[in-house]
């Protein structure tokens, strides 16, 4: 028996207010879906399905590198038809885990926790208990025991009271699930087939249903509007500070740092204030970075400097460098060890060897400079001439 997973992904958000399918809007520079697919993987299931409908081609061809059993719910009648249209695509003996592409915070921990409460139940739900429950379904619960699911705008007041909320998030069995979601109707506020409908088809057939409360508020968080988005953006940060930290970065104020990728660290590695890391970077042991810099897909080696407002796109820079402030690297470009690049200099494209120095106001880009070369103030090296682009080199 093997695990399958379900993201459903088919709402529109409308209170996003945007163009955008809610599930591709970024956190830590990746779409929500993304990191709930990221989630789901080291659960290593044998599929993962995702039910897709508002904006289903964007998000396909935002995902196109991943594996996907990609649904489409050509209308959205509910979170239990959209299971639906997965499930023709599931084996009834598998087991299967539904996420959803808006709770991008979620923990492969919790979720194997989950899991395992599988072999003991026929249905095990995640739920939270918040202080402020509003907007959720609530669990009820009797003697203890879970009875049933009751959506905020089913709920009479007694229920309304009640803490316990459903993260939508459970595992069940496949053929279990095709049988309850086959009983399901619409009879209900928002006239949607509820996947929540299940738990007390489930209690009604003597099946075994068990909850799981999550310790962690902030790990099922939905993101709604831009308002939880900055929210969960924020967390997912402080989460990234906590661990750089625990590595032995030096962060001057983990409140002020971006990471957007992955951060490759050394040994006493020191970050000033308001630094911004994209894509995939390296820095070696005793890199320091100064305030304000922005760093791309690149790769700062052991002991080089970089004072205050450094840019570095696709860049190699070598060992004990010192950089800016101002300065700005472009793509293709390797520094080796010892170079100095002062303010408002820009290189692009350009190989610049052991001891040279560009300190000060110039634009060097299409050329190789040798060893010790020291370039003066406002110098350009120019590589077009109105036709063709050529190379600059200097001894
Ligand atoms: C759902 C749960 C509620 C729970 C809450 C947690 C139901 C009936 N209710 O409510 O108990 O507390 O999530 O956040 O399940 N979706 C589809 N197709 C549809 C409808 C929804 O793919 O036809 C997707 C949405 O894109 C979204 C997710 O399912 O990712 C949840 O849908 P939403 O309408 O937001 O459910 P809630 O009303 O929040
Ligand atoms: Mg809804």
């Amino acid at each position: 028996m093997g695990l399958e997973v379900i993201i459903l992904a088919a709402g529109k958000g409308t209170r996003m207010h945007s163009e955008l399918p809610k599930v591709l809007h970024k956190v830590a520079g990746q779409p929500m879906l993304s990191h709930v697919i990221n989630c789901a993987k080291k659960l290593s299931p044998d599929a993962i399905h995702v039910v897709i409908g508002h904006g289903a081609e964007l998000v396909k061809s935002e995902l196109s590198e991943e594996k996907i059993n990609w649904c489409l719910q050509k209308e959205q009648l509910g979170t239990g038809h959209a299971v639906q249209q997965a499930l023709l695509n599931i084996d009834d003996q598998q087991n299967v885990l539904i996420l959803y592409g808006d709770v991008p915070l979620l923990t492969a921990d919790t979720l194997k926790a989950l899991i395992d409460e599988l072999a003991n139940n026929q249905l095990v739900l995640l739920t939270a208990k918040l202080n402020d429950p509003t907007g959720y379904g609530r669990i009820v619960r009797k003697n203890k025991k879970v009875q049933c699911i009751v959506e905020q705008k089913d709920a009479d007041k007694k229920t309304l009271k009640v803490n316990e909320i459903n993260s939508g998030i459970l595992t069940s069995n496949a053929s279990k699930l095709k049988h309850w979601l086959s009983k399901t109707n619409n009879k209900n506020a928002q006239k949607e087939f509820y996947l929540t409908d299940c738990i007390e088809l489930a209690v009604n057939d003597k099946d075994k249903v068990e909850a799981i409360v999550c310790e962690s508020e902030e790990e099922i968080l939905g993101v709604n509007n831009k308002q939880h988005l900055a929210y969960v953006e924020r967390v997912f940060q402080s989460q990234i500070a906590n661990q750089l930290m625990l590595n032995g970065v030096t962060l001057i104020d983990p409140t002020r740092i971006d990471v957007r990728g992955n951060l490759k660290t050394g040994k006493d590695v020191e970050i000033d204030i308001n630094s911004v890391f994209i894509g995939n970077n390296i820095l070696g042991d005793g890199v320091s970075v100064g305030p304000n810099s922005v760093i791309i897909n690149s790769q700062i080696n052991a002991g080089t400097k970089l004072h205050a407002n450094c840019h570095i796109e696709n860049a190699n820079i070598g060992d004990n460098c010192e950089l800016g402030p101002f300065a700005r690297i472009r793509p293709e470009t390797i520094l080796a060890e010892n170079v100095k690049v002062g303010n408002f200099v820009e290189i692009k494209k350009s190989d610049v060897k052991t001891g040279s120095k560009i300190n000060h106001l110039s634009y060097i880009w299409d050329s190789d400079l040798g060893k010790n070369v020291n370039i003066g103030a406002g110098t350009i090296t120019c590589n077009y001439d109105g036709a063709n682009k050529h190379r600059t080199i200097i001894g």
